[in-house]
């Protein structure tokens, strides 16, 4: 990253994309719309189910500006959810109160073929209108952050029906059946390439890429299921609509990152809690730009631990190169929404470190 790459663009978030160690980092959290929001829960009520108020534009859009107008966050990430991409090519989706989300799970080559990525783009219409009504609302200085969930996270969804421990059913398929897993594979990339570039063409100035279960595989099927396919969408993206930033978040990889990095050619990484900061200085940032790592737990504990855990993040990888602060993970719902002003407060007031 050379200093001329660096963007003229009045986010800081883009600006730290472009390769620039902006001060202070900007800030956004993962799952930052949410239940520890009481106006989350408030309009969330309104509008019925979770998939109602994904596919309700006007709510859609009141629930992720509700995070910015308290704590200024430096990006917004469209409000919606990894499964509306199984949704979308015809499986059925639902969300429990307290059970999380239930899917119809894959079976046969049959519900394979059922699969039908021709509909993906009507049926995400109003989705992508919310994507548009964001990137007229925002403020000037906030960026639009759009988003998927990685082909194999997706892909554990659909085949478990639901959350997983040990993703038993999905690898007997990707270790037993790798041509079935490959076809599947195959349609997720192409159903989530689709949905990315047409969340670009309605105002997402970045993506972000989820793989939340990436931690769960061997090397050899970490490359072909993780690094394959995020790599494939990467390439996309960068030839479809060049300029635009991939973000991706390859949770729980581990020794694994520095490769992933390289071999997908993302822009930047989202490193989890797990992953040592200083070791992540060390090994990735010269090679693309990080987010993270915060625990969200600290957010719920909040006080002087949480200040020494903001501080360490700052300290170790912030101010020399481009990071986005963030968690390493989504900020869960007993979190008090005053931790997370304290946090911000701290941040915004920070002394860049090596500057008296
Ligand atoms: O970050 C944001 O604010 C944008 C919105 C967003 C949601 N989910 C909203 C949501 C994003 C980016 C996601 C991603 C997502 N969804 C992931 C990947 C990231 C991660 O957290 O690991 C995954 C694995 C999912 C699937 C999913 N959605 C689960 C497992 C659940 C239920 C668990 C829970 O927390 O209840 C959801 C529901 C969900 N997605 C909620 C929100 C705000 C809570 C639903 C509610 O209001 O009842």
């Amino acid at each position: 990253m050379s200093q001329s790459s660096v963007s003229s663009s009045s986010k800081p978030f883009l600006r730290t994309l472009a390769g620039e160690a902006v001060w202070p980092p900007p800030v956004w959290l993962m799952r930052q719309a949410g239940r520890y929001l009481p106006e989350y829960r408030e309009t969330r009520q309104t509008a019925g189910g979770f998939l109602d108020l994904c596919y309700t534009p006007d709510l859609a859009v009141e629930v992720t500006l509700q995070p910015l107008r308290r704590y200024g966050f430096d990006a917004a990430i469209l409000f919606s959810d990894i499964l509306v991409v199984p949704h979308a090519l015809g499986q059925d989706v639902a969300f429990k109160e307290g059970e999380g989300p239930v899917l119809d799970a894959l079976k046969s080559e049959a519900d394979l073929a059922r699969l039908d990525v021709g509909r993906v783009l009507d049926h995400m219409r109003p989705v992508l209108d919310t994507v548009a009504g964001l990137s007229r609302a925002i403020p000037e200085t906030t960026a639009l952050i759009g988003f998927a969930g990685a082909p194999w996270t997706v892909a554990t969804y659909m085949i478990e029906g639901g959350g997983s421990k040990d993703f038993a059913t999905t690898k007997a398929w990707a270790y037993g059946r790798p041509d079935l897993f490959a076809r599947l594979m195959e349609t997720l990339v192409t159903a989530t390439g689709d949905y990315l570039i047409a969340q670009i063409d309605a105002g997402a100035e970045a993506v972000q890429i989820f793989d939340t279960w990436a931690g769960a595989l061997p090397e050899a099927e970490f490359m072909r299921w993780v690094v394959e396919p995020i790599g494939s969408l990467t390439r996309r993206i960068q030839a479809e609509r060049p300029g635009v930033p991939v973000i991706g978040f390859p949770r729980g990889a581990g020794v694994m990152y520095p490769r992933f990095v390289t071999e997908t050619g993302v822009t930047a990484v989202g490193l989890d809690t797990a992953l040592p900061c200083a070791w992540a200085a060390e090994n990735i940032q010269p090679l693309a730009v990080t987010q993270g790592n915060l625990d969200p737990i600290h957010l719920v504990v909040g006080g002087e631990s949480l200040d020494a855990a903001t501080d360490h993040v700052l300290g170790t990888l912030c101010g020399q190169r481009p990071h986005i602060f963030n968690l390493g993970h989504g900020i869960v719902p007993k979190t008090p929404p005053e931790n997370v002003a304290r946090m911000m407060e701290r941040i915004r007031n920070a002394p860049r470190p090596g500057h008296t």
